[in-house]
């Protein structure tokens, strides 16, 4: 698509006003001031700025989505429900998951029809990264700690993870979280091992593995039992939207997030 008609669709003026936008040089394309109304963009692709703030067009969509656990990330499903079910009032055609959580996790995922915005997220070499809050059976050691910020080994013939950054939030037993934690829901025990270790805590990451982080936690004797995603990149889950919730993301955050790569 030609650059002035790129913008003026987007409302930035009419056709005739943002070809003077153009050659005033208030217009950047990939960074970089381009002074020529002809030029084509792919608007796909090419991050386009007015006055160093990014220009989105109308037919672009994101969103901010509250997973709640029990539905699997996936347009359809014969049996479960998807997280594409609580879109039920907008039209989700063309528009797809940035990533994935597992059935039971919960939390922050993004929903675009922007394929260059997933690829920024997703894409290995950006190490975007991503925060998790989990609560695990068992106990994190000193040496355990240093190896989940070093990188471990989490499966045969896979390379070690990277390094991650992890913070304990709590150390405690199960009859412990319990009296604080409706954690009787995610995962019950046997009364008579009330004293097991649970430990909670954040793991940051920066890849996008499946079950990475269960993988890892596992590694150091760790066994998941509530996994919640809180942000990706500078992005954190709006605690406004209850679980099953969504709501589009403001143009600051979706420069932000284009931004942070
Ligand atoms: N790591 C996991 O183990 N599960 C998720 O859903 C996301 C990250």
């Amino acid at each position: 698509m030609r650059l002035d008609k790129f913008l003026a669709e987007s409302s930035i003026g009419s056709r005739k006003n943002v070809r003077i936008y153009i050659k005033e040089g208030s217009v950047k394309v990939n960074g970089q001031v381009i002074t020529e109304p002809a030029i084509d963009i792919n608007e796909n692709v090419d991050v386009i700025e007015y006055f160093d703030k990014l220009v989105i067009h109308p037919g672009k969509v994101y969103y901010m989505f509250h997973k709640p656990a029990g539905c699997i990330t996936a347009r359809k499903d014969e049996v479960n429900k998807t997280v594409i079910d609580y879109f039920n009032e907008v039209d989700m055609n063309g528009v797809f998951h940035v990533g994935r959580l597992d059935k039971d996790t919960e939390g922050l995922l993004l929903f675009t029809n922007d394929g260059d915005f997933e690829h920024h997220l997703m894409c290995p070499q950006k190490h975007v990264e991503k925060k998790y809050f989990f609560i695990a059976l068992g106990s994190l050691t000193e040496d355990d700690v240093n190896k989940l910020e070093k990188g471990l080994s989490i499966g045969k013939d896979e390379p070690l993870t990277k390094p991650a950054k992890i913070n304990i939030i709590r150390n405690g037993t199960y009859k412990e979280f319990e009296k604080e934690m409706d954690i009787k829901k995610f995962y019950n025990i046997d009364s008579n091992r009330y004293n097991q270790p649970v430990v909670s805590g954040y793991l940051i990451i920066s890849e996008g593995r499946k079950h990475q982080v269960k993988r890892m936690l596992k590694a150091v004797g760790c066994y998941v039992i509530y996994l919640k995603r809180v942000s990706i990149g500078g992005l954190t889950l709006d605690e406004t939207l209850k679980k099953g919730q969504y709501r589009t993301l403001v143009e600051e955050e979706i420069q932000m997030l284009l931004k942070d790569l």
